[in-house]
């Protein structure tokens, strides 16, 4: 029996998010530039949302550039961003052809000009696409998008079309980039480290994490569907105990 041909579709998450981590590091090993590394990851990225489609998961979320990124050095900020507009308009009829939509999250006004105009572009040409949505975190971090939603959330204070006592979690949660889409039932990382660097922190509060050694660039379909079959195997509680979730 394949991996996923184990994997159960009644319990399949509707929404995976990835830090794909650990480009650096593989291509460092093989002696090369860090940008070789961005370049195998377009890779894995590929085989992720192949795989995402086939098996049926209606949103894929990925950290391709947080806000934090910026400070990296100019050279290589600038060669992930045209790797990033190449590997979007390259990608647009494949996503047609398969019947994904494309979204972004993240500061996008912050992008390059013609980053901003590719990624526009390549969003209104598969938005009608309905099959599985994949989502890119681009100059994105939580922190930044959390305290977006509170100022927008003030503003409405402000202009007397909300009242305090009226706020509660889903007008946060209504006020975040991801207002449209489910929470993600699992988290993944790559290349062995262990946090959530600034990633979807009000989305992740009942997510499954799984952390896979594997660098980004060596991670494929394969390691796709061993994580969604770890996570059929677990037991989410929700903060009840295992006998109140039988009965
Ligand atoms: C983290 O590895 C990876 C990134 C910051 C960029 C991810 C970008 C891609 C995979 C390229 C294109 C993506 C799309 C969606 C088209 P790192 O550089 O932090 O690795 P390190 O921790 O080993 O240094």
């Amino acid at each position: 029996m394949s991996l996923k041909e184990k994997i159960n579709p009644s319990k399949l998450p509707q929404h995976i998010a990835i830090i794909m981590d650990g480009n650096g590091r593989w291509a460092k090993q093989k002696g090369q530039e860090r940008i070789f590394g961005h370049e195998n990851g377009v890779i894995s990225v590929r085989e992720t949302v192949e795989a995402a489609a086939e098996v049926g998961v209606k949103y894929l979320t990925l950290y391709a550039f947080s806000t934090e990124n910026w400070n990296r050095p100019q050279e290589e900020v600038i060669a992930l961003m045209q790797l990033l507009v190449h590997t979007i308009s390259a990608e647009t009829a494949t996503l047609n052809k398969n019947n994904i939509r494309l979204q972004a999250i993240g500061d996008l006004q912050s992008l390059p000009a013609d980053c901003y105009a590719e990624l526009n572009e390549a969003i209104d040409q598969t938005k009608n696409n309905t099959r599985t949505t994949l989502v890119l975190a681009l100059s994105y971090s939580s922190r930044w998008e959390i305290t977006n939603a509170v100022r927008q959330i003030a503003l409405h204070l402000e202009n007397k079309t909300l009242l305090a006592k009226d706020i509660d979690e889903n007008t946060i949660t209504a006020n975040l980039c991801t207002s449209s889409m489910p929470e993600p039932e699992l988290m993944i990382r790559t290349s062995g480290e262990h946090r959530i660097s600034n990633f979807l922190l009000w989305q992740l509060a009942y997510s499954e994490l799984y952390f896979t050694d594997k660098l980004w660039p060596d991670f494929r379909k394969e390691d796709f569907y061993e994580a969604i079959i770890d996570y059929q195997n677990r037991e989410r509680r929700f903060g009840k105990t295992s006998e109140q979730l039988i009965s």
